[in-house]
């Protein structure tokens, strides 16, 4: 059995390394096709997971459209998946790599397994264009495997077929967990808001707005601090330097190594962001992540309480950054209850593929 990881981006990087891991662990081989959607970001991912990508197919642009990315992966991938001829291929997510490579091994009539089916904010303005990418995904997928119930549920409601999905928990916590077990000791300095902002349908006022909460908050915190790893992306390195940048308890830097993140990650009060990942890697380390959007398709660390939905105005996020600054810290023992996973996903998506059980 022999398949193939399509992996373009930081978070399918993080998300896939457990498949991987679990793949080799029961001898199937395990091919990592990298798109290259994201260079710096990818390659970084890449060294800090010891994952070494078999093909690289180097489509990024700086300021890519969306039409360059699935154009460039669909002329370059059919090729690479003759050459490694999977019997699967897998998918991880709603990028524009996951959506263009489902579809280029759906027209080579390969399997196609994807990883964290079932997101949905039903709203295709919201996220852009991930909800309706991760749509169209489920339509070309053999086997969906379902973080969690309420994803499964979703699949359902579409009329996806029951025995074609699985409930495996995120494989984004099987990597933190793994990598948090070999955390070290670590220094305790200022207590600091951390902060990641990427989703394209922010650029502009929205990002403006969520930069304007945090120094309404920084000037009536005296104490506090932002660390804010900026996102390559021309369009946010541009925002965040023009509106908080200046500020001398901001610091922006690039953008952190996995381990270095999870680290940063454990020892932040609050946590402001628009991440996909960081909303369900933060519960597991007993942190609130304030989710600076309009609607999330991870609603259930926001049905428990441990993330808040503050959308995109200053007046709303100031305040909520002020009340979640103020609660007494999580000092429960790492990792705290996570409704995302238990750090076990990639090992039931490894065994589903190798019983061809799904
Ligand atoms: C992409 C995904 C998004 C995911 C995010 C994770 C799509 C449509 N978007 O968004 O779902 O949440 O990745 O981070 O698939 N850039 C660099 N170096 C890098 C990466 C990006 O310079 O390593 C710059 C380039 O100018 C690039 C731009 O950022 O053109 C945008 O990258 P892109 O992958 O198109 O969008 P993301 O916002 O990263
Ligand atoms: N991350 C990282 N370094 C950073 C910021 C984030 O390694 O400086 C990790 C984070 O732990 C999570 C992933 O990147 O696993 C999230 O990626 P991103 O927010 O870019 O994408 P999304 O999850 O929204 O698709």
């Amino acid at each position: 059995m022999r398949v193939a990881l399509i992996i373009g981006t930081r978070p399918e990087a993080i998300k896939m390394c457990s498949v991987h891991r679990a793949l080799l662990a029961q001898r199937t081989e395990s091919i990592i096709i990298s798109t290259g959607q994201h260079s710096d970001l990818l390659d970084t991912a890449f060294a800090a997971l010891e994952m070494t990508p078999d093909h690289d197919l180097k489509i990024m642009e700086p300021n890519q459209s969306l039409s360059a990315i699935a154009s460039h992966v669909l002329e370059r991938l059919p090729s690479v998946l003759q050459q490694v001829a999977p019997d699967v291929v897998l998918v991880q997510g709603d990028t524009t790599t996951a959506l263009a490579g489902a579809l280029a091994a759906y027209y080579e009539r390969i399997l196609v397994g994807h990883i964290e089916a079932g997101l949905r904010t039903y709203n295709p303005d919201n996220p852009f264009p991930e909800e309706v990418n991760r749509q169209v995904i489920a339509r070309l997928a053999h086997w969906n495997f379902a973080p969690t119930d309420v994803a499964r549920r979703n699949l359902l409601s579409e009329g996806v077929r029951p025995d074609r999905i699985l409930v495996t928990g995120n494989t984004g916590i099987d990597t933190l967990l793994r990598v948090v077990e070999r955390l070290g000791p670590r220094m305790t300095g200022r207590p600091y808001v951390l902060v990641t902002l990427h989703r394209r349908e922010s650029f502009g006022g929205p990002l403006r707005e969520i930069a304007g909460a945090l120094l309404d908050f920084l000037a009536e915190e005296s104490d506090a601090e932002v660390l804010w790893p900026v996102h390559p992306n021309p369009q946010v390195q541009a925002a965040a330097a023009e509106t908080i940048g200046a500020h001398p308890r901001v610091r922006l830097c690039e953008p952190l190594r996995y381990t270095e993140f999870a680290m940063k990650l454990a020892d932040a009060r609050v946590v402001l962001s628009d991440s996909g990942g960081v909303q369900e890697e933060a519960p597991s380390l007993g942190k609130t992540v304030l989710i600076a959007r309009d609607t999330t398709e991870r609603p259930e660390a926001v049905a428990t309480g441990q993330n808040v939905l503050v959308g995109r105005d200053r007046a709303r996020i100031g305040t909520a950054l002020r009340d979640a600054w103020n609660k007494p810290p999580y000092t429960g023992r790492l990792p705290a209850p996570n409704p995302y996973g238990d750090g076990h996903a990639a090992e039931r998506i490894a065994a589903a593929i190798a019983d061809g059980a799904c």
